[in-house]
């Protein structure tokens, strides 16, 4: 259902439409949730969620709502630059001219597909609380890829860019304003179109929409990234996204090739309980193929080349990777961080922006191009998708620079896995109804079973034992009994250090919901009995090393060297150190004014951590990724 009323009319008639809807039809809607009770302006929506359980007749009601606010203006027009079809990236330029009036709430939307819903859905607003990301965002039945008011053009308001419409006697009698945009367009497979609201994010109405716009080549590979599938150094796992079904294939070092395994998911594989979540509803994308491919016969810790794709869909680029050392040889250089997500490279608004991720991201790749980094883990609020599926190919155009050239684990986190009635230790609804499917889909790790997200794996002398904290740890878990064989089987001969990781914290000074003291009851003394030495969490967005800790209390000080670094003997065990490195992407978070006395060095900058393991030493640091300084290092020896 259509109204064809003015922008102004339209946004002040929402209430009595409303009303009238509930006046007429309360007493049936109580009674009965037939489509034939209702009003016919939500027919469609009891039609479309009738199998989700307690629906509300408020929510029924302002279910879905079309607006379109044609004002009349023949003028108006969209104009977006370059060629019939666009690349795999793209900085686009929209015009918008012939707007009579311009005003502060004139915003253009760009979505994908070219047919999603952009009408007018304002209780969306609920499902939206349940990603985390309060901010003010466009209320429509489909969310869409990026968003910019047309006020970002510092020329649009003051009429700048005027064009006279129509003369009289000579004399131009009608003059419309125009605005200019730049949209970082990524192939995401779906064709995208322009639209142009007036009403803001808050009541929005469609003014004008652009034609459709089409990618050259939706099957083109795009996006591949590197992981290890075990310790030997000499199998590398590529993954990569196209839209293509047909197998495809991998050709590395001199003349290898290896096939395809593709998998992908769909609507029905996400969750969702009483309110839908935005993963099954308004935040949905089709994620194309993902293609999977072991590379075997390498030599740990050397440089080779691959290329994926297909005749048929088209080829990558040749990239040069590195192979991680094998378990047990002299030398690691290592990466970890926690919390990066993604952030958009124009003036758009898009749904969960991490502001640091570019900047960690920049200096991330730098370490990277150094050759002094042999792999990377990411541990755990990977995308920050939460349910808005396109933003997985956002965040994997944004680390693809560095993760297709060396191995980069992951592990799972609440943003990732979380949702009510789903299996999650914690009930929240953080992953926004994707229950971890595609983080196991787009990063398939080394882990024993689907939604077993834990693994371990050797580089050089460390042992990474990499757990979920969104899975049950309790004991007598499956979890805690995996963890507790995995570190007692360590063999500290070949690799003597032992490094845990999970996504969140047992100790933390920061504000807010941080640690969680029944995981700390339950799985910080495996950390004593199997002396862990190295401890490391995100989750908080900030950074803080701790003394040698156990049950909130200093078991011993770490002693500063000559040059003032401090240094934790490990030939002396008493417990491992622990460290918050959630600082490369999401805002930052602030510390509590009085820290307890076990917290020793807080930092709350965007930046990431940095390790290099010989089997006497663990250097270890946090470096700032604006400044590239070093502002914290510590050794623990043995
Ligand atoms: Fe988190």
């Amino acid at each position: 259902m259509e109204l064809h009323i003015p922008t102004q009319i339209a946004i002040v008639s929402i209430p009595i439409i409303l009303f009238t809807c509930i006046s007429s039809s309360s007493s049936s809607l109580s009674s009965s949730l037939s489509p034939s009770n209702l009003h016919p302006l939500v027919v469609d929506s009891v039609l479309e969620h009738l199998n989700y359980t307690a629906i509300s007749e408020f929510r029924l009601l302002n279910r879905r709502r079309i607006l379109e606010c044609s004002d009349g203006n023949p003028y108006l027009k969209i104009n977006v630059s370059g060629n019939a079809t666009m690349g795999d990236e793209e900085y686009l330029t929209v015009n918008v001219t012939g707007v009579l009036v311009p005003a502060d709430n004139d915003w253009i939307a760009m979505i994908s597909p070219s047919d999603a819903d952009v009408s007018y859905c304002p209780l969306n607003k609920i499902m939206y609380v349940q990603t985390g990301d309060l901010i003010d965002l466009p209320l429509l039945c489909h969310y869409p890829v990026k968003a910019q008011y047309l006020s970002r053009d510092p020329d649009y308001l003051s009429c700048k860019k005027k064009e006279c419409k129509e003369y009289k006697d000579g004399q131009c009698v009608l003059t419309t304003c125009g605005s200019t945009l730049t949209f970082h367009v990524l192939n995401i497979r779906t064709d995208i179109e322009f639209v142009l609201f007036a009403g803001g994010f808050t009541i929005p109405c469609v003014l004008k929409r652009s034609n459709s716009l089409t990618f050259a080549n939706p099957n083109q590979p795009l996006y591949g990234h590197l992981s290890s599938i075990d310790s030997t150094g000499t199998s590398m796992r590529i993954t990569w996204v196209s839209g293509g079904k047909e197998p495809q294939k991998v050709q590395y070092g001199d003349g290898k090739s290896q096939t395809s395994e593709v998998s992908t998911f769909s609507r029905d594989d996400m969750c969702s309980k009483v309110v839908p979540s935005p993963a099954k509803d308004f935040g949905w994308h089709d994620p194309g193929y993902i293609h999977s491919a072991v590379m075997t016969g390498l030599q740990p810790s050397t440089s080779y080349s691959y290329k994926y794709g297909s005749d048929s869909v088209g080829w990558s680029n040749k990239v040069q990777f590195r192979t991680p050392p094998a378990g047990g040889s002299n030398e690691l250089k290592f990466l970890a961080y926690g919390d990066m997500g993604k952030a958009p490279l124009d003036d758009t608004v898009e749904h969960y922006i991490q502001p640091g991720s570019v900047s960690v991201a920049k200096a991330v790749l730098d370490d990277v191009d150094s050759g002094n980094v042999d792999a990377i883990f990411h541990i755990g609020d990977i995308s920050y998708a939460t349910g808005f599926l396109v933003e997985w190919d956002f965040f994997l155009h944004h680390i693809s620079p560095f993760a297709s050239r060396v191995s980069y684990m992951t592990a799972i986190g609440n943003h990732e896995r979380d949702y009510v009635d789903s299996g999650a230790r914690y009930i929240t609804p953080d992953s926004g109804g994707e229950c971890g499917i595609p983080y196991e889909t787009y990063f398939p790790m080394p882990t024993p079973a689907k939604d077993k997200p834990w693994y371990s794996i050797e580089q050089a002398s460390v042992h990474f034992t990499v757990i979920s904290t969104e899975h049950d740890w309790s004991e007598n878990s499956e979890q805690y009994q995996w963890m507790k064989g995995d570190m007692a089987s360590v063999d500290r001969s070949k690799t003597p250090w032992l490094v845990f990781m999970g996504h969140r914290p047992m100790y933390t000074s920061g504000h807010g919901l941080g640690a969680d003291p029944i995981f700390l009851d339950a799985v910080e003394p495996l950390l004593l009995d199997n002396k862990a030495d190295l401890v490391l969490f995100g989750h908080m967005h900030n950074y803080e090393r701790t003394c040698s800790v156990f049950q909130n209390e200093c078991k011993a000080m770490p002693k500063k060297d000559q040059s003032g670094v401090d240094i934790y003997d490990h030939s002396n065990y008493s417990a491992p150190v622990q460290v918050v490195i959630g600082m490369a992407g999401f805002r930052l978070g602030e510390f509590t004014d009085e820290p307890s006395d076990w917290s020793l060095i807080r930092i709350s900058k965007f930046g990431y951590f940095r390790g290099h393991a010989t089997p006497k030493e663990l250097q270890l640091e946090y470096v700032n990724a604006d400044t590239r300084k070093v502002e914290d290092i510590f050794r623990i020896t043995r």
